[in-house]
């Protein structure tokens, strides 16, 4: 039989393989009590709902030099954030991303909200993003459930139902794995797993931290999941 995925597994992998991004706090960082900061973990999460990674990086990066807190973006002129913005597109992002610091500098005092309905009451930020704002900025054991998650899960469960009809089963799938210790590291190592190892062709599977309990490695599976439903 073959062993169950073990989160431990998961979080040893990405304590030695975590992806160095501008918003993040190292896992060493972190164990030594280092908190992420609630702003560079939204700003970043806004800013990734439909841009890659490599994109993003850069403009992370401007932004937080530009406007290192809420309150100094809550403060910033409409048309010199649009004018960063530039290039990242879906620009309704950028006009919530003011709409939502001056709401959390104006009704919260310039701190986020800790809760996930509190979070969800701002601009721009829906079930996905406060789930990993809650995750990540706060370390709460929430899962989040991006695309790369998807992957993820439907592979390790050889689960052959089609997107977007197997959300509700990968969702379940995901939260029954995601652990309460260290979850906020456990929701980026899956994010980081998805992106690099689990990834959509040529998955690397023989350096994978969840080749043991992979069903669709077993089977053979994995070049044809996620299976997506005809358009
Ligand atoms: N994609 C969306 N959020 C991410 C994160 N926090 N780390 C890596 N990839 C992501």
């Amino acid at each position: 039989m073959r062993e169950t995925a073990q989160p431990g597994d998961l979080l040893d992998w990405y304590d030695a393989h975590a992806r160095d991004l501008p918003w993040r706090v190292s896992p060493a960082d972190r164990s030594a009590g280092v908190r992420p900061d609630p702003y560079r973990i939204w700003l970043s999460e806004i800013m990734l709902q439909q841009t890659t990674v490599a994109a993003v990086k850069s403009y992370f990066e401007r932004f937080t030099t530009l406007w290192p807190d809420v309150a100094a973006l809550a403060a910033a002129e409409d048309a010199d954030v649009m004018a960063e913005w530039a290039g990242l597109g879906y620009y309704a992002r950028a006009r919530n991303l003011l709409k939502c610091a001056r709401a959390v500098v104006a009704d919260h005092g310039g701190r986020f909200p800790q809760t996930r309905a509190g979070l969800q009451a701002l601009p721009g930020i829906g079930p996905y993003t406060s789930a990993a704002i809650s995750a990540i900025a706060y370390d709460l054991p929430e899962t989040v459930v991006d695309g790369n998650v998807e992957r993820v899960m439907a592979r390790l469960h050889d689960l052959h139902t089609p997107l977007p009809e197997a959300k509700p089963a990968l969702t379940a799938l995901a939260d029954a794995l995601t652990p309460q210790t260290r979850p906020g590291d456990y929701a980026q190592a899956v994010m980081d797993l998805g992106a690099t190892i689990c990834t959509p062709r040529s998955p690397a599977c023989g350096i994978c931290p969840w080749r043991a309990p992979c069903a669709a490695r077993a089977a053979g599976t994995m070049a044809d999941l996620p299976r997506k439903s005809p358009k």
